[in-house]
């Protein structure tokens, strides 16, 4: 299937990674990277939320505290402030440059986690990225796995920012549900089993890019 032309006036190419907490999309983000950069190609590997100074330090907001620290009204705002600014100082640049841009969560993850799992408030997900990012990754790499066992590893690694996690598995299986209707209604999506071994992950995602890019 072909991928739609890159964004006006944008040279490079935009790769989206998105999946459960504990799904292993930062580790394949990785490789990935590591496996086109030994190939020669330019690469900028950054993450959502986060991804420029000024994003960062939106992350620690959203990221820390208490469950309920956030109405998920307010993280849909705090969440696309950072994306605005990852946007204009990080990704921007890098694909005027031509590299490879690969995005471990974009905007599907505010689709899911604000915009389904506490209500329906997917209309005004959409209105303000429409308003305020308007640009989608050229292919979305979905590592689905199921949400008991990406709990289990989430969990075992523990830490500060634990806000989604300790929403529980109701939770986390809205979000695998989530993007998987994502998957069904987006052509640029491709759904990855998170489940075999990380090298055999990391050669369907090869394969599928190969395949995707041809
Ligand atoms: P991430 O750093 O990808 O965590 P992990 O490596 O554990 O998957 O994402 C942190 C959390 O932020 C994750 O629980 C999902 C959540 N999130 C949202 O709720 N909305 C968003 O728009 C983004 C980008 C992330």
């Amino acid at each position: 299937m072909p991928l739609r032309p890159a964004e006006a006036g944008l040279a490079g190419l935009f790769l989206s990674f998105e999946g459960i907490d504990g799904s292993g999309k930062s580790t394949q983000a990785r490789r990935l990277a590591e496996a086109l950069r030994a190939e020669g190609r330019s690469v900028t590997l950054t993450r959502e939320p986060g991804g420029s100074p000024g994003a960062e330090e939106i992350r620690r907001l959203v990221l820390e505290g208490t469950a309920d620290r956030w109405s998920a009204e307010t993280e849909i705002l705090l969440f696309t402030a950072a994306r605005r600014d990852h946007l204009e100082k990080t990704i921007r640049p890098a694909l005027a440059r031509g590299d490879v841009v690969i995005c471990d969560r974009f905007a599907d993850s505010t689709r899911v986690f604000q915009g389904l799992t506490r209500g329906d408030l997917t209309a005004t997900v959409d209105r303000l990225h429409d308003l305020m990012i308007g640009t989608e990754p050229d292919l979305t790499l979905l590592i689905d796995l199921d949400p008991a066992e990406g709990l289990a590893r989430a969990t075992s690694r523990q830490g500060a920012e634990m806000r989604f996690e300790d929403m529980g598995l109701g939770f986390q299986t809205r979000v695998r549900e989530g993007f998987l209707a994502l998957a069904k209604k987006h052509q640029r999506f491709r759904v990855i089993n998170g489940a075999a071994p990380p090298d055999q992950v990391a050669a369907a995602i090869r394969q599928t890019i190969a395949t995707a890019l041809a």
